[in-house]
């Protein structure tokens, strides 16, 4: 049965279709430009991808402010073309999942509109009101700096409405149960034109008790199970991927204690930690991150990433932490945003440096859940800190060395591709990489196909192995009789590591390399000693290369 969990051994890919590729030269990527590079990704090796909001809005959160869940946004397309696309992912054997942002609408939205005009309307109890203002209305903005207060006063309503994000995003009353029905209603709707499952915008919001009497923030944990038990009616393999940063203690409630809530969540805490290591190369922290999320129902599965479309957020570090990690990668306070994150790209965070890309993405690929990448990364795009913002990571695609970078044929599209310098597209694109066997989309390639070929790590159970050094990150994953193995040297030096393999009937305890042919031998005690180089990284599989023969049924 648990073959059947797609989730558990996929490659995600998030893009949003605006940046991809502009098929009539308007300067904003559409459907059909993305439809023309599904043989990309295809080819990259991802199996799903993560579409991010395209439905009609006024643009001012980069599309999480939607004013029609039913459409398409016209400069992206019609509804006619998501559904080609659907089916020319299902040629392919890709899977798609969308954005869900069902926390608040945009204030545009015909639904706010007549809440806050008719107080007789029926969509007015699908929003947050207050009649003064609320004693605790500057408490818990998202965007310090860009976002006041959580409550303003609209005009037209003489009233107070509540929001969770910008004053622009009303929020839904998601207990209302008319809210909750057109919710399931919208996730049937992109169900029936071909979604495998939804990534679940801000849910911790969504599932808050909202009002104005509301003090502390409670979740009502039951709304999960409802919109999960509704989604696999209409589709029985269908998933939510959660946004949820929350503490290790509450993973349980999201997941369900035996599956039956959401089936996926991103790792948050492993992220944070994952760049704190990468900072310093002091492995403790991320150790006990993997520790502390390890629990979860043998269903549930983490999305494990290492950038998106927001800041990095630090958040949940200490103090120290956060300070070291914002002295590696965003010493300046242009870096830096909401006092909490950084507004960069990876590849600029590492300075370009090929050894510490190669060790970010190994990890990121071999730690326990299904990666989640994001684009341009594969070929290691930067970031244009002159735009405003989490703007500064959202520019186009960077096809190749042509006119803006083969993203349009429009001379000026409103998100400027980046050009010039050391991340410009005439130096950082697809078509230059393709050439170079030892470029980095061809490594993230190979890499990709390698990994999916180590169902262990998506399937199995792990464990963090004991190592001589700090800096040096050792796992092990076990499942259906087969074990995988991997080193990580966050150190910028060479170094001896010293392990035990603690392998199960491996036979006589070889570590074939996966990578190269520097294989390992244990010295008949079980102890392994490998040499890694600066940054270096190994994967390795117990035993040797018979694992399929020797993969039990269950
Ligand atoms: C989380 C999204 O990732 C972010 O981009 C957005 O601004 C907020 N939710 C509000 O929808
Ligand atoms: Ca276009």
């Amino acid at each position: 049965m648990f073959n059947e969990l797609w989730y558990k051994n996929a490659i995600i890919y998030c893009l949003s279709v605006g940046t991809f590729l502009d098929a009539n030269g308007d300067g904003i990527g559409d459907f059909p430009g993305l439809m023309r590079r599904l043989d990309y990704l295809q080819g990259l090796g991802v199996t799903t991808i993560w579409l991010m909001p395209f439905q009609p809005s006024p643009g001012r959160d980069n599309g999480y402010d939607i004013s029609d869940y039913y459409n398409v946004d016209p400069k992206y397309g019609t509804l006619g073309d998501f559904a080609e696309f659907t089916h020319a992912c299902a040629e392919r054997g890709l899977r798609v999942i969308i954005d869900l942002v069902v926390n608040h609408t945009s204030d545009q939205h015909p639904w706010f509109q007549a809440a806050r005009s008719d107080p007789a309307s029926k969509y007015r109890d699908w929003y947050v009101w207050s009649d003064k203002k609320p004693p605790h209305s500057n408490d818990g903005v998202v965007f310090p700096g860009a976002q006041k207060s959580t409550w303003s006063y609209d005009k037209q309503a003489k009233r107070w409405y509540f929001h969770r994000f910008y004053d622009f995003q009303p929020d839904l009353d998601t207990a209302n149960p008319q809210v909750h029905a057109e919710l399931l209603k919208i996730m049937g709707f992109w169900i029936q034109l071909g979604v495998s499952g939804f990534r679940m915008d801000a849910v911790p919001f969504v599932i808050a008790a909202k009002g104005p009497k509301v003090r502390r923030h409670s979740e009502q944990y039951g709304m999960l199970r409802a919109f999960r038990e509704f989604l696999q009616w209409r589709e029985g393999n269908a998933i939510i991927l959660a946004e949820a940063n929350v503490l290790p203690a509450t993973d349980l409630e999201y997941f369900g204690d035996s599956g039956e809530r959401l089936p996926m969540m991103f790792n948050f805490q492993l992220n944070q930690h994952t760049f704190y290591t990468l900072a310093t190369g002091d492995t403790e922290p991320l150790k006990k991150a993997l520790v502390a999320t390890k629990p979860r129902p043998a269903s549930a599965q983490w999305g494990v990433f290492l950038r998106n479309h927001d800041e990095l957020d630090l958040g949940r570090l200490t103090p120290q932490a956060r300070e070291a990690v914002f002295a590696a990668f965003a010493p300046e306070p242009d870096m830096q945003l909401y006092g909490r994150g950084i507004r960069r790209r990876l590849a600029p965070m590492l300075s370009g440096d090929r050894r510490r890309l190669e060790l970010a993405y190994s990890l990121m690929l071999t730690l326990p859940g299904t990666p989640v990448i994001r684009y341009g990364d594969e070929i290691g795009m930067g970031d244009d800190l002159r735009r405003p913002d989490r703007e500064s990571m959202r520019t186009p695609m960077q096809w190749s060395g042509e006119p803006q970078g083969g993203f349009t044929q429009h001379a000026r599209p409103p998100v400027p591709v980046i050009s010039g310098g050391a991340y410009g597209f005439e130096r950082i694109n697809v078509a230059s990489q393709r050439r170079d066997p030892d470029s980095l989309l061809n490594w993230t390639e190979r890499m990709i196909r390698m990994r999916r070929e180590m169902p262990e790590i998506g399937w199995g159970d792990f464990n963090v192995l004991r190592t001589s050094r700090n800096d040096v990150l050792a796992m092990r994953y076990d499942w259906r009789n087969n074990s995988v193995l991997c080193l990580h040297n966050f150190g910028p030096q060479a170094c001896t590591v010293r392990f035990r393999s603690g392998c199960q009937g491996a036979g006589d305890d070889r570590l074939v390399n996966l990578l190269s042919d520097d294989h390992s031998q244990g010295n008949g005690d079980g102890r392994h000693t490998v040499v890694l180089e600066p940054y270096g990284y190994r994967w390795y599989r117990a035993g040797g290369l018979d694992y399929l023969l020797r993969r039990s049924e269950v």
